[in-house]
């Protein structure tokens, strides 16, 4: 499952996660790159996540997308007060599209079925 909302041009990511048996098979990737596209198409600039400090896995993902390290939030997580990291792409203009574009046509290309559950966003409701 992936969460964001779309406020004032920006895109928060709320929320990602992929079932342990389902992980490592472009799932948590097809789940980001759709929300990073459907922030764009409501309008937003720029897109920011908290991740653990710890989180590996999903900072290397999030690198991927072109997130980078913009600040720490100390004790953020509630159950064992770890720090996150503010993740941040701050510009996302035509070059970075078109790298988000690259990366879709990859993902298709070695998850067909991304293309069907996840295609071109619906409009917005007026
Ligand atoms: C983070 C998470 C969503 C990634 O989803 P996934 O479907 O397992 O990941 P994908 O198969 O889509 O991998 C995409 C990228 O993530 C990174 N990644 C995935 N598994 C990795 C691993 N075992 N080690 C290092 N990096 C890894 C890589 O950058 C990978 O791209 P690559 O294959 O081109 O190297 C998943 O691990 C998860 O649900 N984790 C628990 C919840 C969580 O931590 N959510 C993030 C909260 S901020």
């Amino acid at each position: 499952m992936g969460g964001f909302w779309c406020a004032v041009g920006e895109a928060h990511i709320s929320t990602i996660a992929v079932h342990p048996d389902w992980r490592g098979r472009k799932l948590g990737e097809a789940l980001l790159s759709a929300m990073l596209a459907h922030g764009i198409a409501l309008g937003a600039v720029e897109a920011v996540l908290e991740v653990r400090v710890s989180n590996d896995v999903a900072i290397n993902l999030y690198r991927k997308y072109g997130f980078e390290i913009v600040g720490r939030r100390p004790h953020y997580y509630h159950d064992n007060r770890e720090d996150a990291w503010l993740m941040a792409v701050s510009q996302m203009d035509a070059a970075y599209q078109a790298r988000l574009a690259r990366l879709r046509r990859a993902l298709v290309a070695r998850v067909p079925l991304v293309d069907k559950v996840n295609g071109a966003p619906s409009a917005p409701a007026p």
